[in-house]
């Protein structure tokens, strides 16, 4: 299994902190952003690791984490140029991931739960996970039956539930195939959830439901609040 994180894009929704840096090298709590989707992936037993980033910031990506070498991993980096959506990252990431299977995660997201398992287990097809939110307008929102995920609808006006796709997926060497085949959508960006209801149409998608905390941290108040739960879990795993 190989990993990606996605650390694309401009950062607009947090201009003007993001007007000399790159969104996910901005502080949450004691550490940049980028630290937590990468230990996310370590955790979970990942070894080889590739940061597709926007043009601008991406050396800052190189000084700050290297070859990888500190935290027992290989580092590769890949530029994006333009803004063409997360789907269009992924795609970047073909050659390189070969006919290997491939965890993505998205730079600005925050997990607290292990998808050790997960990712051990991976065998096939796609597998998403989900967590219940009070604002699910904001996010990919999945319609789930019987076990089963029907549809997911990009930042639904009227969601069909509470369940938010979170930024972190993982995908057999298929995907490369499906991203070809997208259209733009209509904000012009090719979208992760066309990918992941291409597969829920093959009938190869699965998920799992997220018990920890999760949070994207790409707004203001995402950030903050991203940061005091991350302070609150340090404090608390510090009482003996
Ligand atoms: C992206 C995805 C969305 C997902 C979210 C998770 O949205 O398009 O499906 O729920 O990440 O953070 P974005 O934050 O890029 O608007």
């Amino acid at each position: 299994m190989k990993g990606i994180i996605l650390a694309g894009g401009t950062g607009s929704r947090l201009y003007p902190l993001t007007k000399v840096t790159n969104k996910h090298l901005l502080p949450v709590y004691d550490k940049p952003m980028i630290y937590y989707p990468l230990e996310t992936l370590i955790n979970a037993g990942i070894t080889e690791i590739m940061i597709v980033s926007g043009r601008g910031h991406a050396g800052h990506f190189l000084e700050l984490l290297g070859s990888g070498m500190e935290f027992g991993i290989e580092l590769t980096y890949e530029i994006q140029e333009g803004a063409g959506g997360i789907a269009q990252a992924l795609g970047l990431a073909r050659r390189w991931v070969g006919k290997e299977n491939v965890s993505v995660i998205l730079g600005d997201n925050i997990f607290e739960d292990s998808v050790r398992d997960a990712v051990q287990s991976f065998s096939s097809g796609a597998q998403v996970f989900l967590k219940a939110v009070p604002d699910a307008r904001r996010f990919g929102v999945a319609e789930v039956s019987d076990q089963r995920i029907l549809s997911i609808e990009e930042k639904p006006k009227n969601p069909k539930s509470n369940l938010a796709v979170t930024g972190l997926y993982i995908y057999d060497a298929e995907v490369f195939q499906i991203i070809k085949d997208l259209k733009p959508s209509a904000r012009g960006e090719l979208e992760i959830s066309d990918v992941n209801n291409a597969y829920i149409h093959r009938e190869m998608m699965s998920y799992s439901l997220l018990k920890g905390f999760w949070s994207d941290a790409g707004t203001f108040d995402s950030l903050v609040r991203a940061g005091i739960i991350v302070q609150e879990y340090r404090r608390l795993q510090e009482q003996p």
